[in-house]
């Protein structure tokens, strides 16, 4: 397959339909959304800190449950997405919600931001999280837009699966249960997966089944948004993470998935970077 032509029409049917599954998948909750106090996960509500009175952008917004939330939380917020009913169903549940005014939606790729977006150095806050640069092949592109995004002071909100941990595989477990393994952690050749999987419904099959994604590194991670001209203020390694992203993790009461036993590796990456 030749992914470095065809991985954005790929990923884009594959997350288009992805959609209609999540918008009733118990995996997304909007309940909370929907009676005015939309949640994050425990990790961002933990570090994030206020947004009220922020320009906020969100990347990769999916259907806009998080852009809303951050919306109804006082932000002023701009998300943006390549998928065309995940903008479409984010303008939707806007307008359900009374956010119209305060959340806009574009349906644009990632590396189209600049222009789609047009607005540089105009956010307080840059929002990334959960399963998303693993969509990005050039990560330190990705790190100079998010600088140019950023006012002077403004910083970045950056929470993702742990790379360490997407070196292992959810479909393959070994005798004792871990997961088994899936790619070296300095692979830089796309990955192309065709399991019609969802994290978010376990009964859902896709029919555009694949997919491709990318390994980052933490140093290209950190790399990138170092030498796009940002600080490092925190970084955060946590041994949850938002979705069960192996078989054998357990959900507990923080809404968060951990190891049953003992935290063995990191699952999860979070860290702020700030323009000076
Ligand atoms: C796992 S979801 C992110 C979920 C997000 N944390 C949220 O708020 O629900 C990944 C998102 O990235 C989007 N995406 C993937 N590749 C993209 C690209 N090249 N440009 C823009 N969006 C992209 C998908 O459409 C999808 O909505």
């Amino acid at each position: 397959m030749t992914a470095d032509k065809d991985w954005r029409a790929i990923n884009r049917a594959n997350w288009d339909e992805r959609v209609g599954v999540h918008l009733k998948a118990p995996g997304y909750d909007l309940a909370p959304l929907r009676a005015g106090h939309g949640r994050l996960n425990a990790i961002e509500e933990a570090e994030l800190g206020d947004v009220r009175g922020l320009e906020v952008l969100h990347l990769q917004c999916h259907f806009g449950a998080d852009t809303l939330s951050l919306a109804q939380r006082g932000a002023r917020v701009t998300g943006l997405d390549f998928s065309g009913p995940a903008i479409a169903a984010a303008r939707g549940l806007a307008d359900e919600l009374g956010l119209a005014d305060r959340a806009r939606f574009i349906c644009a790729d990632l590396y189209e931001a600049p222009s789609a977006v047009g607005r540089a150095e105009a956010f307080d806050l840059v929002y990334v999280t959960w399963g998303a640069t693993c969509w990005l092949p050039d990560i330190k592109r990705w790190a100079e837009i998010v600088a140019q995004f950023l006012k002077p002071g403004g910083r970045l909100y950056y929470a993702d699966g742990h790379p360490s941990a997407y070196v292992f595989d959810n479909e393959t477990k070994l005798p004792d249960g871990m997961p088994g393994y899936f790619a070296p952690y300095f692979q830089r050749a796309p990955l192309v997966m065709n399991d019609g999987f969802d994290y978010a419904d376990p009964d859902a099959r896709l029919v555009n089944a694949t997919n491709v994604s990318w390994m980052h590194s933490l140093s290209s991670i950190l790399g990138g948004l170092l030498e796009a001209g940002l600080s490092l203020d925190w970084l955060h390694e946590h041994a949850q993470v938002p979705w069960q992203m192996f078989h054998i993790l357990v959900k507990r009461d923080d809404g968060d998935w951990h190891w049953p036993d003992r935290p063995w590796l990191p699952l999860a990456l979070s860290l702020q970077a700030s323009r000076r």
